[in-house]
């Protein structure tokens, strides 16, 4: 394996090794707190016809949950991919995998990706790669390779500045990057999605990756995993580690930066994550617009207590997101746009 691989792969490990073991949370509040849902004190609907299911660039699924990208490209990180795509097979929802840079600059290490779509033959996954990547040399051709590697139903760009900046090993070349963003998207055969990781993604720049053709924006706000922080227990220089601590709550909370979506086209993915918490954060991003609501270090943390332990999560987090649409009266989650408080009542007459 060379040395570069060799690196990549280390790196993978100890950036898992910090989220299973340090408090990597950027403290700052995503805003889920502040928004409130239309309470139906009669709601007047049976709870077991409740519908939680949606479909996605031609995929059925049973819930709007979304494994957010982040594992692959080592030993270790292959089994939490085997674990994540058994539960997204399980339960039918979407899933994303981590940066696939390691797996193209060397083939010995495809499977720590391929695994999950083993175990998920039919769901609706998510290849990755870093938009730092298209300024070192990857093309068209690499995207279709990891979108191959997965048989994957579209391709994740994930945008991330901020770790790149901190980063000694980083890349810090961010220029261009739209040009090449949109010779991807008229290129690759499935749809691509730009996702932050955990800074959020502004309105303009939304509105930049659209023009460039996206299909999908995972906003990935803060309030949840921040990478400096991360950054900051993988540094030895002091310099550094105060670097990275300055920038710990840096960027958009999700609930802002979902709302910065809303003059988007109606037909683009919205994709609400970073630091929900539960099933009402789901419902509270489904009512906000989002299509999806995904679940990054919450998801890993149960999955390192093993498969029983994960599948618990999951299942907690579909059965909140249901009491509270049971508890506004949303029958689908078509519904639940309309259940913001900021609505005006329920008017609807009822026989009674
Ligand atoms: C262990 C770990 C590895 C990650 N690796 C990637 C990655 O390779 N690509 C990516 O797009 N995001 C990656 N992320 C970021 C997550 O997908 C997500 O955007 C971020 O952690 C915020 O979500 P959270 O607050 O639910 O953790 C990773 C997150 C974690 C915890």
């Amino acid at each position: 394996m060379n040395k570069q691989v060799t690196n990549i792969s280390a790196r993978k490990d100890e950036h898992l090794r910090i989220c299973l073991e340090e408090d990597v949370s950027s403290g700052v509040p995503t805003g889920f707190d502040q928004v409130h849902l239309n309470v139906q004190t009669l709601p007047e609907i049976d709870f077991d016809s409740i519908d939680l299911s949606t479909s996605i660039f031609g995929k059925k699924l049973n819930a709007p949950i979304l494994i957010s990208s982040m594992t692959g490209g080592s030993g270790k990180t292959k089994l939490f991919n085997q674990l994540l795509g058994k539960a997204a097979n399980e339960f039918n929802i979407a899933m994303g995998v981590g940066s696939q840079r390691a797996a193209l600059v060397h083939e010995g290490l495809e499977d720590t990706f391929a695994i999950a779509r083993k175990e998920a033959p039919n769901a609706l996954l998510f290849a990755n790669i870093g938009v730092a990547q298209l300024n070192e040399g990857f093309e068209v051709a690499d995207c279709q390779r990891a979108v191959e590697m997965l048989e994957a139903d579209a391709l994740i760009i994930h945008l991330n500045a901020l770790q790149e900046a901190l980063q000694p090993e980083g890349n810090r070349n961010f220029s261009h990057l739209l040009r090449k963003i949109k010779t991807i998207t008229s290129k690759l055969p499935v749809p691509v999605i730009a996702k932050e990781v955990g800074c959020g993604i502004n309105q303009q720049t939304a509105q930049w990756l659209v023009e460039a053709g996206v299909r999908g924006i995972d906003v990935a706000g803060v309030g949840g995993t921040s990478w400096a922080a991360v950054e900051m227990y993988r540094q030895t220089d002091p310099v550094r580690k105060t670097l990275c601590q300055t920038y710990i709550g840096w960027g958009i909370p999700t609930v802002q930066a979902l709302r910065g979506l809303e003059g988007l086209p109606e037909n683009i993915l919205r994709i609400s994550s970073g630091g929900l918490r539960n099933g009402l954060d789901v419902t509270k991003s489904i009512a906000l617009g989002a299509d999806l609501a995904g679940f990054a270090r919450k998801l890993i943390l149960a999955a390192n207590d093993g498969y029983e332990k994960l599948k618990e999560t999951i299942e907690l987090i579909i059965l909140e997101l249901k009491v509270a649409m049971f508890l506004t009266g949303a029958t689908n989650l078509e519904s639940l746009r309309s259940k913001l408080e900021k609505e005006p009542a329920n008017t609807k007459e009822i026989d009674i």
